[in-house]
């Protein structure tokens, strides 16, 4: 095996963080990992709202879970109600990434981005955890207007990221094995 597989399968999502923030040189590695995805037609139709703010984080933690708590899925709405959650764990840092309306692929190259970015953290040993549920917060024009997104871009989801803040390692989900076939 080698590091680059390694750090694919060590990857898991973290949802404990320390309050520290990351250093600047880890943080420009991972956005550069992210703008070194593959693209359709290499359109490149992404754009990356890094948000350090704490207050900013907590305001759209706080809105999100507010829509979700009026869904008419129940699961949504619990999640939305429940006082313990917050929609970025805390992280110090969130990366929200946006797909530029009028290219190619934008939603697969923006999830190939996110992707970079994550197996890139996990290389420096920093946490990530991908969120799409703040899509609850991107359904509404006026909230999204607070994030200066330039315009023709559409907030897709979040890439939380942090210091790992666990005293065991996060137990990896089953992956399922037959989804494989082969043609010789
Ligand atoms: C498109 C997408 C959306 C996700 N949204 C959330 C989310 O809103 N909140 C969350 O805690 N995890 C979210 N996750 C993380 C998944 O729950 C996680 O990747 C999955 O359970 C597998 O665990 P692993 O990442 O540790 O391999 C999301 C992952 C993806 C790819």
């Amino acid at each position: 095996m080698n590091n680059v597989i390694e750090t694919i399968k060590n990857r898991r999502s973290i949802r404990r963080f320390t309050e520290e923030q990351i250093q600047d040189t880890h943080l420009n590695a991972i956005l550069e990992a992210g703008i070194f995805a593959p693209t359709g037609h290499n359109d490149q139709p992404w754009h990356f709202t890094v948000i350090q703010s704490k207050d900013m984080l907590n305001y759209i933690s706080t809105k999100t879970k507010e829509f979700m708590a009026k869904s008419e899925e129940e699961w949504i709405s619990a999640m939305g109600k429940s006082e313990r959650l917050h929609l970025f764990y805390n992280a110090p840092t969130v990366i929200i990434v946006s797909g530029r309306e009028n290219s190619y692929s934008p939603l697969i190259d923006c999830s190939a981005a996110t992707e970079n970015m994550a197996i890139a953290a996990e290389s420096l040993n920093i946490g990530s955890v991908w969120v799409g549920l703040v899509n609850h917060f991107f359904e509404h024009k006026e909230e999204v207007s607070k994030l200066n997104i330039p315009e023709g871009y559409v907030p897709y989801y979040a890439l939380c990221i942090g210091y790992k803040n666990m005293s065991k390692p996060v137990k990896t989900p089953e992956r399922k094995r037959d989804v494989i076939n082969y043609i010789k």
